[in-house]
């Protein structure tokens, strides 16, 4: 409460103290008589006195009068009392639901302290019985509120399952099936599982679909891209936030992807595209299975499955000082290469049959055929980008004609030319160097994004360049 300047006209009281022991007990006595009940407990924690009020509660707590009440230890007559806990901690409860075989309540507990501040003893008053009808518009914001967080949990943890099996994996070459056979095996392990391959060959799909049949199945399938997180803000993802490590706005605490993958799995997509500093921590982190949140002092532990993937080379790396070797050696425990759609081919058919389909899903068209002349086109091409290349090469020729049927023109548009190079010699009479390089340079950006349908870290990667790289030759063609 603020204080008040006495008006100058009143002189203050003659014994100040004793107005001050006027309004302590004109206090109790208030809280006495518009409280439902009050008790007093003595230093030892002894129900000394209870007030008029508090009889009511004693028929239900299983007393039949006060001599059986007063006297006795609060916790063999109140059950679920914090009463014990005031005394000892001197620290008030202000305000508490307190639930027994008498019903619920909203009770508060104060601290009693002589002059010296030595505790000794306690009040406790029951300030409303019946919560539910008292307190029902608290209580209904509070279950509202209870049931919002259900749902957001549920939903949180629906869209943490896995989206896809072994099944969704399509492919029955002898090159498909070695690869389920291998993540089968390594989904029945809780080893480290590196995942290799071309850009759209399916290490991601493949990432969910061990998780999905692993013991970890019930647990979250965490996914961080090394390839989207700035590098800044690496560190903080990965490992989290101690309250209060930034000021400003961010002082909450935050988990990092470790902490919520625990007990299932942490998918580390585009692994190679992980900077220095950060391998040697992320090391640390997976041969302790202990993590450190940023501007925190204490480790937590944490039990997390590793699956890593990337279309890099990550030996090449190793050898010229870009990955860390023990880093490599970690994540290599269990290596699985997919293969490129080009060798591949047998699987093709059945591939656009189930890649059609999801498509026609998607856009709410009807599901389109494939006719032998459009397979026999498509099986010519080089598939960089692979299965991601032929997904979009599909929904661009669905797009382009309402023929049930797709034929081969209709692939005409929609797939890069067979050569760049080719091109770039058939333009004519000789011209400049620079200008020859700049076309090229030009056309295989434009074809990289065709094969990753735009996507331009994965341009990036297909043409060996970074994306800062990609970026720039983009806004210098503008
Ligand atoms: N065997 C498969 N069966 C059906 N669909 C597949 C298969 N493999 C990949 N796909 C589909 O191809 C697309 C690309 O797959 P995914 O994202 O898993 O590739 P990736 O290897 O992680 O590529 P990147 O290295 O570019 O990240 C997705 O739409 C995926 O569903
Ligand atoms: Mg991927």
């Amino acid at each position: 409460m603020k204080k008040q300047a006495a008006p100058a006209q009143l002189p203050l009281p003659d014994d100040a103290a004793s107005l001050r022991e006027l309004a302590v007990r004109s206090m109790f006595d208030l809280f006495s008589s518009v409280s439902e009940g009050m008790m007093l407990l003595d230093r030892a924690g002894r129900v000394v006195w209870i007030n008029e009020g508090y009889k009511r509660f004693l028929p239900a707590l299983g007393f039949a009068g006060p001599e059986d009440f007063v006297g006795r230890p609060v916790e063999e007559v109140v059950p679920n009392t914090l009463m014990r806990h005031v005394l000892e901690t001197g620290k008030p409860i202000l305000i508490d639901l307190l639930t027994n075989k008498a019903g619920t309540f909203v009770v508060s507990r104060i601290p009693l302290r002589d002059a010296s501040g030595e505790v000794i003893g306690a009040i406790g008053m029951v300030l409303f019985d019946h919560p539910e009808t008292t307190l029902q518009p608290l209580i209904a914001k509070f279950a509202r509120m209870q049931q919002d967080l259900d749902e957001a949990r549920r939903e949180l943890a629906a869209q943490r399952r896995t989206k896809y099996t072994f099944a969704s994996f399509i492919g029955s070459s002898p090159a498909a099936l070695e690869v389920k056979r291998q993540a089968r095996r390594a989904a029945q392990t809780d080893s480290t599982v590196l995942l290799l391959g071309e850009t759209g060959t399916g290490k991601e799909l493949l990432a969910h679909a061990i998780h999905a049949a692993s013991a970890r199945a019930e647990r979250p399938f965490i996914g961080v891209n090394l390839a989207a997180v700035p590098e800044t803000l690496m560190e903080a993802e990965f490992f989290g936030v101690a309250p209060g490590a930034y000021t400003g706005a961010d002082r909450k605490a935050r988990d990092g992807k470790f902490k919520l993958a625990d007990k299932g799995t942490l998918f580390l997509d585009e692994a190679g595209d992980m900077p220095l500093a950060l391998q040697a921590k992320l090391l640390r982190a997976l041969q302790e299975q202990e993590i450190e949140p940023l501007g925190s002092n204490k480790v937590i532990k944490v039990d997390v499955r590793v699956i890593a993937a990337t279309s890099r080379d990550l030996k090449a790396m190793v050898a010229d000082g870009r990955f860390r070797e023990d880093l490599y050696y970690r994540l290599n425990v269990l290596p699985v290469r997919l293969p490129a759609l080009r060798d591949r081919l047998s699987d093709l058919e059945a591939l656009a049959e189930s890649l059609l389909e999801s498509i026609a899903a998607r856009i709410g068209m009807p599901q389109r055929e494939l006719s032998p002349s459009a397979l026999a086109v498509l099986a010519t091409h080089r598939w960089p980008g692979n299965i991601r290349e032929l997904r979009n090469a599909l929904e661009q020729a669905a797009m382009l004609t309402d023929n049930p049927r797709l034929v081969a023109e209709d692939f005409a548009q929609v797939l890069p030319a067979p050569s760049v190079l080719g091109e770039a010699r058939k333009a004519g009479p000789l011209r400049p160097l620079p200008q020859l390089i700049a076309e090229l340079e030009r056309s295989s950006i434009q074809s990289a994004l065709v094969a990753t349908g735009g996507n331009k870290v994965s341009a990036a990667k297909l043409l060996g360049i970074s994306r800062a790289t990609l970026y720039e030759k983009l806004g210098a063609e503008k």
